[in-house]
């Protein structure tokens, strides 16, 4: 049996390709590179000494999906991360998101249902909680439209699939509600290189500590937190990654809507992920106070009581190794070492 991995090359998918393959199971990857490269693919083959099968096709190639499920009759069950991911550019290109995201998962579910496969992991996110009444959340907080397109298109996607298995109990199907992946492979040699200008803060700050960028803009220091600045829950990506292999050996056991956060429970503000950067690489990151970010809320973070529960997983890295690992990763990438 195998597993068919969207988005295998990019920084979720490769660390739990890496993951997969470590614990023995066969690997078929499709990805279109609209966001990853294909050395990718081979630092994943140098980390785990084994191999996979690779398809460059867009999901939303119907035709190449087909072929790949008529090539691969023994894919068993598919785990989803290709998508478009950038916050602020889904406000500028909604259509392409909808179309990417949406069609492309619609595309998808279309193929496995005509080849009888019904088990998808799919990578949904702490967005589709919006600005939650309480800020440590549990599955059980009632989704709300996020304030993005980007946002929208996963809490379409998780009730489409709530539609599918609505229709057909044969499914099994998990949406997994990732916090804030930051981190990287001990190996150094997978982890997250954005192009362009990083959204996000850990890739920000270590492109500051790097050089790259002069400083790192702090989005607001007025909000009700322990220091002013935004609060969230980051997780190791590798605990991220370990967390789909849980699910994998649940869905095999189980049918229905299996709903489960992944993050640590630890919240950490802005400046306390820029100190325990400091501290960890032993370096100094110049930051200005800069205006409130449009969408940002205040506080958010993971109860993962119950993916610790039902799938026997837990988050084991902390901030010290998510900071090491991700400014590792950094300085190997971007002096072109690896
Ligand atoms: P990423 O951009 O590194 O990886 C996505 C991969 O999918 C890329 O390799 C890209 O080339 C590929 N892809 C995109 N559209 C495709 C298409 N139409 N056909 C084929 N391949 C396509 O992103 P990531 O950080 O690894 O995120 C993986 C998943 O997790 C995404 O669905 C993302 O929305 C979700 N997620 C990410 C975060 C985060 O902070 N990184 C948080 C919550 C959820
Ligand atoms: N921040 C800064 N400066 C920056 C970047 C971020 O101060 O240059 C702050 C933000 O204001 C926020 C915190 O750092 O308080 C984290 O911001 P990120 O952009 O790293 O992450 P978000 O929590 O905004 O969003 C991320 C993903 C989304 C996902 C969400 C929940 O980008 O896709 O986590 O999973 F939906």
């Amino acid at each position: 049996m195998s597993i068919l991995v969207t988005g295998g090359a990019g920084y979720i998918g490769s660390h739990t390709v890496v993951e997969l393959l470590n614990r023995g199971e066969e690997v078929v990857i499709v990805d279109n590179f609209c966001n990853s490269k294909p050395v990718m693919l081979e630092r994943i083959k140098e980390i785990t000494n084994k191999d996979f099968k690779f398809y460059e096709a867009d999901i939303l190639d119907k035709n190449k999906l087909d072929a790949i499920f008529e090539e691969n009759p023994d894919i068993e069950l598919v785990i989803h991360f290709a998508a478009l991911k950038a916050v602020g550019e889904s406000t500028k290109k909604p259509l392409e998101y909808y179309y990417n995201n949406v069609t492309g998962s619609i595309v998808l579910l279309e193929t496995m249902k005509k080849h009888n496969c019904k088990k998808i992991i799919f990578s949904s996110s702490a967005t589709v909680y919006g600005n939650p009444k309480e800020p440590r959340i549990t599955e059980e907080f009632p989704t709300t439209r996020p304030t993005n397109p980007y946002g929208t298109t996963k809490l379409m996607i998780e009730e489409i699939l709530e539609d599918v298995y609505s229709a057909d109990n044969e499914w099994s199907i998990a949406l997994l509600r990732y916090f804030n992946p930051i981190g990287a492979h001990k190996s150094g040699k997978i982890g997250e290189n954005p192009n362009g200008i990083p959204n996000n803060l850990m890739p920000y700050i270590a492109q500051v500590a790097y050089g790259k960028l002069d400083h790192l803009n702090v989005f607001g220091n007025d909000y009700d937190t322990v220091d002013g600045t935004g609060v969230r829950d980051y997780i190791h990506v590798v605990d991220l990654a370990k967390g789909h292999i849980k699910a994998i050996d649940k869905l095999r056991e189980n049918k229905g809507v299996l709903i489960y956060n992944l993050g640590t429970g630890h919240p950490y503000s802005v400046l306390e992920i820029v100190n325990a950067f400091e501290k960890a690489n032993n370096i100094k990151i110049k930051y200005e106070i800069a205006p409130r970010r449009p969408g940002d809320i205040a506080i958010c973070y993971a109860d993962p009581s119950k993916a610790e529960r039902e799938l026997g997983w837990k988050a084991e890295y902390g901030i010290e190794e998510m900071c090491k690992d991700s400014w590792t990763y950094t300085q190997n990438e971007l002096s072109g070492r690896l």
